[in-house]
């Protein structure tokens, strides 16, 4: 794991945002692995402003997003597809035919996580796959005693996630119980990963996720297993404020 302690989290998302910028330029075809939540924000804002100023082109990349809630229409303000829609996909040129979001509210819920799973296979895997670390330990919505080996599959949200992501909703009562994610196998799949973590709430999940065990008990230390993957933390995420 190469971890890199970046001086605030505005330079995290410089850094995440370079590295995903050079990724397209290299390889206009990327298959990028998209997050959703507060802290790749801002990499999306200067993604956007990047595509404007520059004209860094998504035109022949693909995407897939990690998760969605199950149950919220694709135009509630809440959900994973609303939120790609106005903070990337409506500033960039990828295709709408090129961005793939779990449907959540699938008549078939387990027929559309395997659609997801082999929509990926088909278009070649995950070349770039963006995360961001839940203080409990997910990535994308695989919580603690999740198998390492699940692909794309429907998993309830625990109390922690869903008091955690209660801030984006009126009241916790109104966070879904279910999603959609990715599985921690198709994650490890991904060619490179690229991890975003910001503030001192996350000190405790970064330290265990890089130096605690591999263990189903804290999905994000399958990362120690993966070949090349890039962990940004700002200062305060970072061990000293344990
Ligand atoms: C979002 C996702 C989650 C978040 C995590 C951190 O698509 O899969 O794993 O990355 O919950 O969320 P924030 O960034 O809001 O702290």
């Amino acid at each position: 794991m190469k971890v890199i302690v970046c001086s605030s989290y505005e330079m995290v998302s410089v850094k995440a945002a370079q590295i995903v910028r050079s990724h397209v330029r290299e390889k206009p075809d990327s298959v990028f692995g998209l997050a959703t939540g507060g802290t790749p924000l801002r990499m999306y804002d200067l993604l956007a402003e990047d595509h404007r100023l520059n004209g860094t082109s998504y035109q022949k990349a693909v995407s897939f997003n990690l998760d969605e809630y199950v149950g919220l229409n694709r135009s509630h303000p809440n959900s994973y597809h609303y939120y790609m829609q106005s903070h990337f996909f409506s500033k960039v040129d990828l295709l709408p035919a090129n961005r793939f979001v779990p449907d959540g509210l699938a008549s078939d819920l387990q027929e559309e996580c395997e659609q997801y799973e082999k929509q990926i296979k088909d278009e070649g895997g995950i070349d770039l796959q963006i995360l961001g670390l839940g203080e409990n330990g997910h990535i994308g919505f695989n919580e603690p005693g999740t198998s390492f080996k699940k692909g794309t599959h429907v998993t309830t949200l625990t109390n922690d996630t869903r008091k955690a992501n209660a801030r984006f909703f009126k009241n916790q009562r109104e966070v879904p119980h279910y999603a959609i994610t990715m599985g921690l196998n198709t994650i490890i799949q991904a060619k490179k990963i690229v991890l975003l973590a910001a503030g001192r709430k996350k000190a405790k999940a970064v330290k265990r996720m890089i130096t605690g065990p591999v263990t189903e008990s804290f999905p994000a230390s399958i990362l120690q297993t993966h070949s090349d993957v890039t962990i940004l933390i700002d200062k305060e995420a970072s061990f000293e404020n344990i």
